[in-house]
């Protein structure tokens, strides 16, 4: 810890079953802008600085960064192993029998870790497009959501909640109707479902479809991802920091717009995952969830902003014969 670093016991936590996650976390995709070096620089300055929760994910090509950071930061002890919440995910090419167990081992490996905190399916389909693509590629293997397919790869992630190789257990860019699909059949819930929220994108359907069943949902692109690839970037996409019930909240707290997004996302319930390479910035999103909370009047405000603005529509993963990429979301 540094002298001007937030105490980690003022940062709350959400229950989970049987243990805790902090209400905040840093992200590790360097959206095909930030390589290893810089985002693994980030995540010790952010350990230094106080976070405790990380999003990993082997496709992000970091990992083995992170895990020398992890490493480091264990010998000097700047955090115990156990202070720590690590999620990681399989990637879609690693959804095959046996894939999901090869594909945690590696990333065990390059994290040096033995356990991952939460271990999730990244997307509901074995569809892979190369990295760096762009946002008309499309991979001629590609198939629309099956929940047969999907409960075989969730029949391994059981599995490896079983070994101990990971404390929980979790799904992310899913829909209400496939978590129908494939919940009455899972023999483990999960425990967390990763989404993209942020204040023009609220899923208001899949969030309380998650909290009323007491699945933790944790919000990607909470700032609405300025930076993202373009194969992400759409004519017509909105930019959540120029909502104007935004932009009030933050001239009203002295702020900028992006804190009101996590300060919404955290007083609303999901847990946040903001990602930057700039200390400044990771710096102030971790403070602002511990201080200055936003009205009732604010946060309704933000409730009523809601446009629906999906950014991250995954085209890249449509198979032949779909329409546009709604098809991925049902
Ligand atoms: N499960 C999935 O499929 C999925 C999909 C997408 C993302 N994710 C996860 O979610 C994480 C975050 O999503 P994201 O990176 O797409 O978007 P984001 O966190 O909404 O936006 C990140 C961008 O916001 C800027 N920023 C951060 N803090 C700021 C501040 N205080 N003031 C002004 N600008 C600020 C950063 O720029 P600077 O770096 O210049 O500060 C960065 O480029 C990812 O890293 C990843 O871990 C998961």
């Amino acid at each position: 810890m540094t002298p001007d670093s937030v105490d980690p016991r003022r940062v709350p936590y959400c229950v989970l079953p049987g243990g805790r996650i902090p209400r905040i976390g840093m992200g590790t995709f360097g959206s095909d802008l930030y390589g290893p070096e810089e985002v693994s620089a980030a995540v010790a300055g952010a350990l230094r600085f106080g976070y405790r929760l990380f999003d990993c994910a082997s496709v992000y090509g970091n990992e083995d960064r992170i895990g020398q950071v992890f490493d480091e930061a264990f010998s000097a002890g700047v955090v115990k192993r156990e202070e720590i919440f690590v999620i990681s995910k399989v990637w879609n090419d690693m959804h095959g029998r046996g894939d999901v167990l090869l594909s945690l081992a590696r990333s065990l490996k390059d994290l040096r870790l033995d356990y991952v905190d939460a271990y999730l399916v990244h997307w509901p389909f074995p569809n892979y497009h190369a990295p760096g693509c762009d946002g008309d590629a499309r991979n001629p293997d590609s198939v629309p959501f099956s929940a047969d397919s999907y409960l075989e790869v969730w029949r391994q992630m059981e599995k490896i909640r079983d070994m101990g190789l990971a404390r929980y257990i979790g799904m992310s860019n899913m829909t209400v109707s496939k978590m129908k699909a494939v919940l009455p059949h899972c023999r483990i819930m999960p425990a967390l479902v990763e989404m993209e929220l942020h204040p023009s994108f609220q899923q208001t359907g899949l969030f309380r479809y998650c909290v009323e069943r007491n699945i933790q949902p944790i919000g990607y692109s909470p700032l609405g991802s300025p930076n993202r690839p373009g194969r992400d970037r759409s004519p017509g996409d909105v930019v959540d920091t120029e909502l104007p019930e935004v932009e009030a909240a933050a001239r009203a707290h002295g702020i900028h717009p992006a804190l009101v997004c996590l300060k919404w996302a955290v007083q609303r319930g999901q847990i946040p995952i903001p990602f930057s390479v700039h200390e400044k910035n990771y710096r102030a999103n971790l403070c602002a969830i511990i201080e200055d909370p936003l009205t009732d009047a604010e946060m309704l405000a933000i409730a009523k902003a809601d446009k629906n603005c999906r950014l991250i529509k995954g085209q890249v993963f449509l198979w032949e014969g779909a329409g546009g990429w709604e098809d991925l979301w049902d």
